[in-house]
């Protein structure tokens, strides 16, 4: 046990398995007092059970520490405000949310249904928000507090999740946001890409090369929640953790400008953006085109 988070009180949503069941028991086992969430879903988000994030608190108050369980569903307003509620009536004071409830409805978008676009897109960008709307209220009146969101690699653009890649890209700009919006007020806010074997990845069909475990990620969890990074004034980035590797995303920034006197036409534009505009090439299209090649001569494809 250490004592990163010593008298702090930190809240994670999806905290009843995986990723956010190691980031509550890491969390607590620095000194916080921990609000475990989880509506105890399956991976699709069906059959919610209650127990999950019950568990949870009884294997931190096992190991000594203090923590209570809501088993609310985060994509509602009243669900996100209930996280921030409870910590509040628990322990009278927030120092940090962790969003990482999450949930996959795979598909193809050319058969997407609004079944599977809506709740997914609920899970994690919406129930990134209600829990950062109601927080940020109470860190803002404290003039301190973390706010951390959960996005993923498929933020670049993904085959067949384009419900989870929206999302994820969302949560992006979601936290940029809350990190330009709140920092007059003291309160950072980033994101985390994690690579780490849980059920959720259990079923990626193609061979990762950098992975690790839900462990590696609730030690930046961690420390992104600690004073040590706030000293550091880290606030609006994305870092992936995978095994062995903590990397840093760059931030979105213009590449290439061009400039016409006296207006764009189109006969200017197809003269011109080819040849100084251009394109920036699309690494996720590169590594689509190696997997077809492999597929096309019957190998394995390299590993990611
Ligand atoms: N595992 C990876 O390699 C990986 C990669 C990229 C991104 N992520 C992201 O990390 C996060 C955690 O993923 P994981 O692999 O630990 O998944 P997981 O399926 O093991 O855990 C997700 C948890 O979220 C809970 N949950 C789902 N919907 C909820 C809701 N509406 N309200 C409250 N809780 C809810 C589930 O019950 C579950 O316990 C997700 O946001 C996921 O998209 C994971």
């Amino acid at each position: 046990m250490g004592n990163f988070l010593a008298g702090k009180v930190v809240a994670v949503t999806g905290a009843g398995r995986g990723i956010g069941r190691a980031v509550a028991l890491a969390a607590a086992a620095e000194g916080a007092r921990v609000v475990v969430n989880d509506y105890g879903v399956a991976v699709d988000g069906a059959s919610p059970a209650g127990e999950v994030a019950e568990a949870v608190v009884k294997e931190i108050e096992a190991a000594g520490g203090h923590a209570v369980a809501v088993a609310d569903d985060i994509s509602t307003m009243a669900g996100g405000q209930r996280v921030v509620d409870v910590a509040l009536s628990s322990y009278g004071r927030l120092d940090g949310v962790v969003c990482v409830a999450g949930i996959l409805r795979e598909r193809m978008l050319f058969n997407m249904t609004e079944e599977e676009w809506d709740p997914v897109v609920a899970t994690h960008l919406k129930g990134t928000f209600t829990v950062f709307r109601a927080a940020s209220a109470v860190m803002r009146r404290q003039r301190a507090g973390t706010l951390i969101g959960f996005t993923s690699g498929n933020h670049q653009g993904s085959v067949s999740q384009a419900n989870y890649s929206a999302a994820k890209g969302g949560i992006i700009s979601l936290v940029r946001s809350a990190a330009l919006g709140l920092h007059k007020y003291g309160v950072t806010a980033n994101a985390v890409a994690p690579v780490a074997r849980t059920r959720m990845s259990a079923g990626v069909p193609t061979e990762l090369a950098e992975i690790g475990e839900p462990e590696d990620v609730a030690a930046l969890v961690v420390y992104l929640l600690s004073d040590a990074a706030r000293e550091q004034g880290i606030t609006g980035q994305v870092y992936t953790v995978a095994g062995a590797k903590i990397a840093v995303w760059a931030q979105p920034r213009e590449l290439r400008a061009a400039y016409a006197a006296g207006g764009w036409t189109v006969e200017r534009i197809a003269e011109f953006l080819p040849g100084s505009v251009g394109v920036d090439p699309m690494p996720m299209l590169e590594r689509l085109r190696e997997m077809e090649e492999a597929a096309a001569e019957g190998r394995r494809p390299n590993a990611q």
